[in-house]
């Protein structure tokens, strides 16, 4: 799955010749699933259509402050700037950069540009001679220093006829630019992270378990949460109706806790940080019936022994990888998630309370409080369990800083 996928990105398109680039620029981020709403100068009208561009784009396209029947409908620039993961400016015309560098605002797009509070790319394309004038140039240095980021212009023939520098990158190019520039910057590129989740089942005859409520949700939140950030994930799954596609993901299913704990000591060596956030039996019965068990008795019972504790053999071997447990507690919850860190050797602690509304098992929405090995205490609030994973993963980010 490429980064730009459900980046909701704005192209600013300026009129030079390269605005016929534009159309497959459209196509390859569209491709690559990320939300594309296109806004053009009044001069790059005369390059390449918004028919064209909307039909690839799959959203009207802007380039006057008004629609145009009628001046009917006011085009927001600033709900538009607010809207965007990132802007690119492409083709970036040396109209449009001076234009950017000294905030020129006779157009949509520039008003766009500088209302706008995400990162911004641009592309420039002209000839060699006005990349090389003094003017180009302090208009990419004054852009420079207002942190947008400038994707250099290629070499080849231009529209002139001469050759030389300042043909717009190629549109593969750009997407691989800004694919691998996001990729820089995620938090956690570089890190492998190793995530339990679900419940686990425990067999009792062939027809039943011991199971719990666990959804998995919290577990695979972090995951792909994670993802989001650049981790390589394993996620070791008990059983649930949850899955995920991501090609940083590697999804494990297991149904035991006996299952779970071969997993994850399989992985765990390879991995920087690990989250405990299944619900893993305690128990499980002792012996497992061969055939169905009838119910010939009154009363009935399982004998149930102990299941191994993955978190605490984990913390046995943890050197310095950076180890997250959950504990859900109903009483003296601080306290005993407390001896809950010292006990498996844990880094930090993300403790439910079934005390808090919101909190638990089936929800949407969590409500932790952060404990660490130096018992430093922090309740958060309620928050979706989407929320809760970044809060999480913003712990390890800042272990790492
Ligand atoms: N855990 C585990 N393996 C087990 C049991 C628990 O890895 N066999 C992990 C859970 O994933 C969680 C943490 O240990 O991150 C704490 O789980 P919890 O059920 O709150 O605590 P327990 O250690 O099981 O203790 P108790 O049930 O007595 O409170």
């Amino acid at each position: 799955m490429s980064v730009l996928s459900g980046k909701k990105i704005i192209l600013g398109v300026s009129g030079g010749i390269a605005a016929y680039k534009s159309a497959t620029l459209v196509r390859l981020l569209i491709k690559s699933g990320a939300h594309v709403q296109v806004i053009m100068t009044p001069a790059s009208l005369s390059f390449v259509t918004p028919l064209t561009l909307s039909t690839l784009s799959k959203n009207p396209v802007h380039s006057s402050f008004y629609s145009d029947d009628e001046m009917s409908q006011w085009n927001n620039h600033v709900d538009m700037a607010l809207w965007a993961d990132l802007m690119i400016i492409a083709p970036a015309t040396a109209n449009t950069l001076s234009k950017m560098a000294n905030g020129n605002c006779d157009n949509l797009l520039i008003a766009t540009y500088l209302s706008a509070k995400c990162p911004v790319y641009f592309a420039p394309a002209m000839d060699l001679d006005m990349y090389k004038h003094p003017s180009t140039l302090s208009s990419f240095s004054q852009l420079k220093h207002f942190g947008n980021i400038m994707i250099p212009a290629e070499k080849g023939e231009l529209a002139s006829g001469l050759v030389g520098e300042g043909r717009m990158a190629e549109p593969e190019h750009i997407v691989a630019f800004l694919e691998a520039d996001l990729k820089s910057k995620m938090p956690l590129r570089g890190k492998k992270i190793l995530i339990t989740a679900g419940p686990t089942y425990e067999t009792i005859d062939p027809v039943r378990f011991i199971g719990n409520h666990s959804s998995g949700k919290m577990g695979y939140d972090l995951a792909i949460a994670a993802s989001k950030m650049g981790a390589e994930v394993v996620l070791i799954s008990g059983p649930t109706h949850l899955t995920v596609n991501d090609s940083s993901i590697e999804l494990i299913r297991v149904v035991t806790a006996h299952e779970m704990y071969v997993q994850c000591h399989k992985h765990f060596i390879d991995v920087d940080v690990m989250i405990a956030a299944a619900a893993v039996a305690d128990y499980r019965p002792r012996v497992v019936a061969d055939q169905k068990i009838k119910k010939n008795d009154e009363f009935f019972s399982i004998e149930l022994e102990k299941t191994k504790d993955i978190l605490f053999s984990l913390g046995q071997i943890k050197e310095n990888k950076y180890l997250i447990g959950f504990a859900l507690e109903t009483e003296n919850e601080v306290e005993n998630a407390k001896l809950k860190i010292q006990k498996k050797n844990l880094d930090l602690i993300v403790l439910n309370s079934l005390q808090d509304e919101g909190a638990g098992f089936g929800k949407p929405t969590n409500k932790v409080t952060f404990i660490d090995n130096n018992f430093v205490v922090s309740p958060m609030d309620l928050k979706s369990k989407e929320e809760v994973a970044i809060d999480i993963l913003n712990k390890v980010i800042a272990h790492y800083a």
